[in-house]
């Protein structure tokens, strides 16, 4: 039997009749639900014993959570009744209507209740306007409504900013007639049966869009607003949203609503929002992983071990300890030790020092807390995290060490960013029990974890480490055994390109520039020489014994030979002058590179911005569709959100996979064709090959982003 979507309940004694959104979990206004409630609208308005109505949640978990995303940019978003149509119902609805707003109201379900003529919220519902999230504004009228309820300038940053909150903090903003604690329906029943009587008493309901609201020197404001949001290629609608509060204080309210319509449909066609919302989805994609059943048990985690207290082991143990868990750090000495646990005293203690954390939590992180040199000590450890040398040798004497005294069931991980974790699982007795945890630098703060899935690593093993992910505050992505795993194998062939452009004729700092300019957090040059150049000269070495027809450009070894090993000793690709945000351009580098490019009998040339971002891009893409041919990324939306969390790529840009799927695949190859036409000494052709599924899926037509390894 179909769900009946919204309930209407039979009036009480004053007339008052409650009306409740059914759509579990969320009451999400998707069309069915828009079109339940307009129906109860027109039963309710056509009922003599109903007086007035209270607009509710039928569970307590949501009023309303908003629009549904999936339905923007699609037809059905515009099929009536539109949840602007329904606002516009609300508000000019003959009988009072009061808002009774429990669990959460955001977005949609908020601007439902702005155009309702009274609103109780319970104290502890989550509301806000979150819309600017996915490069959108909230479309429903609450551009224009809620600066007629609430301050202009407060409606305007509640706007700007998306931020949620319990309706507790907004008690006094003027949004809500009353806040409760605990259930709102009393006194929303009580408000509605006021506001039919008055209405009775010849009184006009109170109508939000018949308010006018008022600020003090508009233009100035508006104006300053402008300033802080310009410049920023995302802000879009940001800049929309600063117009339409303003019109709102400036015209009247049909005006607005129809400027507000425009504006979203706009922005939901626009780039910014389709990249935005797909990053949205992609994130919910990663957290359920496809043939993991979503019953699987999880195994208990309280009592860690961290194994290596280095840069990588001290971030580890900070993030497990801000969760709640009791951390052992193993070190070979003590004066080891002794050094790491220092380093995490200290990073609490800087938080305390920065007030970003008081200082009886922090004493409440640290006596969670141990160190020890004996490994006895890691015993009843649930989980034990490897973080010592980049070493087979070291690390398989950790592992063995491990395998031998840690309890059963207990998960032994690494943290390796580059080693073949089959065979470390190898050097155990319980396979079923190791996977990678990598982590990225620094730990504490990057917000993506890879979970590296072995041959045998067991099921509720990996349903535990993402549950891990999660309890620490990570975005948890399940990658397959390979070099580099998802993110640091794309990064090779990313790095490789780069090198040739400036074998070609750019510069570090246009390549980074032009990068930057189109959304990376950092540019490659930037990013190599914070990671320093002796690691990656480290790693280039191997790749190259590995795989001999790999090309690489020269210039990165040339800059490492010349004693120049990034950030770590202030000279890499650029010169990192102390004090100076942004380094600068280094002369000797710049010899470096034209002699390179005249030893390889190059003349160098102009290359253009485009050209630069379109290799780099294209780079990633070709590099990820073998990923997923090969079963190592399960889905384009992992690899996505590995780049959005772990690598900086603009959220906006939606990831790599994205952008492959917005140029179309055809072009993607077209592109790549192209460039296989460039300079024979980068053996540009084997470069450019592009990988089979992109030339399989452009045949088909067939989405790359929807592509899953059979
Ligand atoms: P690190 O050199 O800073 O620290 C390694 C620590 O392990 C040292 O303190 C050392 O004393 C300790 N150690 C070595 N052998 C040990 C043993 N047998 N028992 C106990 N402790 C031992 O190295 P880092 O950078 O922290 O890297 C550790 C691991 O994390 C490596 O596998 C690396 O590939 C991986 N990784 C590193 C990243 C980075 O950006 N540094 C990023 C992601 C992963």
């Amino acid at each position: 039997m179909p769900q009946t979507l919204v309930l209407l309940d039979a009036p009480n004694a004053q007339g008052v009749a409650v009306l409740r959104l059914n759509s579990p979990p969320l009451n999400t206004l998707g069309l069915p639900l828009r079109v339940a409630l307009a129906d109860a609208l027109d039963a309710a308005a056509a009922d003599p014993a109903i007086r007035a109505l209270v607009l509710t949640g039928a569970h307590a978990k949501a009023f309303c959570g908003g629009g549904e995303i999936g339905e923007f940019g699609q037809p059905a978003m515009t099929w009536a009744p539109t949840p602007p149509d329904l606002c516009n119902r609300l508000e000019h609805f003959a009988k009072p209507v009061v808002a009774a707003l429990q669990g959460l109201a955001l977005g949609g379900g908020l601007e439902l209740a702005l155009a309702c003529h009274g609103r109780v919220a319970e104290g502890a519902c989550t509301v806000g306007l979150p819309e600017i999230h996915l490069g959108l504004l909230p479309g429903a009228g609450g551009t224009q409504r809620l600066p007629r309820l609430v301050a202009a300038d407060l409606a305007l940053n509640l706007i700007l900013q998306g931020k949620t909150q319990p309706a507790r903090a907004l008690a006094e903003s003027g949004l809500f007639n009353t806040v409760t604690e605990g259930d709102p329906l009393p006194a929303a029943t009580t408000l509605a049966a006021q506001l039919a009587d008055a209405l009775a008493a010849g009184q006009p309901l109170p109508r939000t869009g018949a308010r006018r609201p008022a600020l003090a020197n508009a233009a100035g404001f508006f104006a300053a607003a402008r300033g802080a949001a310009q410049g920023r290629p995302a802000n879009a609608a940001a800049l929309k949203v600063i117009d339409l509060v303003e019109a709102a204080v400036t015209q009247p309210l049909a005006k607005g609503l129809a400027q507000e319509a425009e504006a979203f449909v706009q922005l939901v066609h626009g780039e910014a929002s389709a990249g935005l919302r797909h990053a949205f989805f992609a994130e919910k994609a990663v957290a359920k992983l496809p043939g993991l059943d979503p019953a699987t048990p999880t195994r208990p985690v309280e009592r860690t071990a961290v194994v290596g207290a280095g840069t990588m082991g001290c971030g580890i143990a900070i993030c497990l300890l801000q969760a709640g868990l009791s951390v052992t750090v193993l070190e070979q000495t003590p004066e080891a030790l002794a050094r790491g646990l220092a380093n995490i005293r200290a990073h609490f203690d800087g938080a305390v020092a920065k007030g970003r954390l008081k200082p009886e939590q922090a004493a409440a992180h640290l006596a969670r807390l141990h160190g020890t040199t004996a490994d006895a000590d890691l015993a009843d450890a649930d989980l034990l995290i490897e973080a010592v040398f980049e070493d087979w040798a070291v690390k398989e004497a950790v592992f063995r060490r491990l395998d031998a005294v840690a309890k059963p069931g207990a998960l032994l991980a690494s943290n390796t960013s580059t080693l073949d974790l089959n065979r470390v699982a190898a050097f155990t007795q319980r396979p079923q029990d190791v996977l990678g945890l990598h982590f990225f630098s620094p730990a504490q703060l990057m917000p993506l974890l890879e979970i590296i899935e072995c041959q045998h690593t067991a099921p509720d093993a990996l349903a535990t480490a993402l549950a891990l992910a999660k309890r620490i505050g990570k975005v948890g992505v399940v990658s397959r055994v390979c070099d580099g795993f998802i993110g640091n194998r794309m990064l090779e062939p990313y790095l490789r390109q780069a090198g040739f452009l400036l074998d070609e004729g750019a510069t570090p700092a246009q390549v980074d520039g032009a990068m930057e300019r189109w959304g990376m957090a950092m540019g490659p040059f930037r990013m190599s020489d914070l990671a320093g150049h002796d690691v990656g000269a480290f790693i280039r070495r191997r790749r190259q014994a590995e795989h001999p027809d790999l090309t690489f450009s020269r210039t990165a070894d040339l800059v490492f030979e010349a004693g120049r090993l990034g950030q770590k000793n202030g000279k890499g690709w650029y010169d990192h002058v102390p004090g100076e945000k942004r380094p600068r351009p280094s002369a000797e580098v710049q010899q470096l590179i034209e002699a390179e490019s005249t030893r390889l009998g190059l003349t160098r040339r102009a290359i253009a911005d485009d050209e630069i971002v379109e290799r780099l891009l294209l780079a990633l893409v070709n590099e990820g569709a073998k990923l997923l041919a090969e079963g190592i990324a399960r889905r384009g939306a992992d690899i996505d959100v590995v780049y959005l969390h772990g690598y900086g790529f603009a959220r906006w840009r939606g990831g790599p996979m994205w952008q492959a799927e917005r140029l179309g695949l055809p072009g993607v190859l077209q592109a790549m064709r192209r460039h296989a036409r460039g300079p024979a000494y980068q053996n540009a052709t084997a470069f450019w090959t592009p990988a089979p599924l992109l030339v399989q899926l452009a045949e088909s037509g067939a989405p790359l982003t929807a592509y899953t390894p059979s």
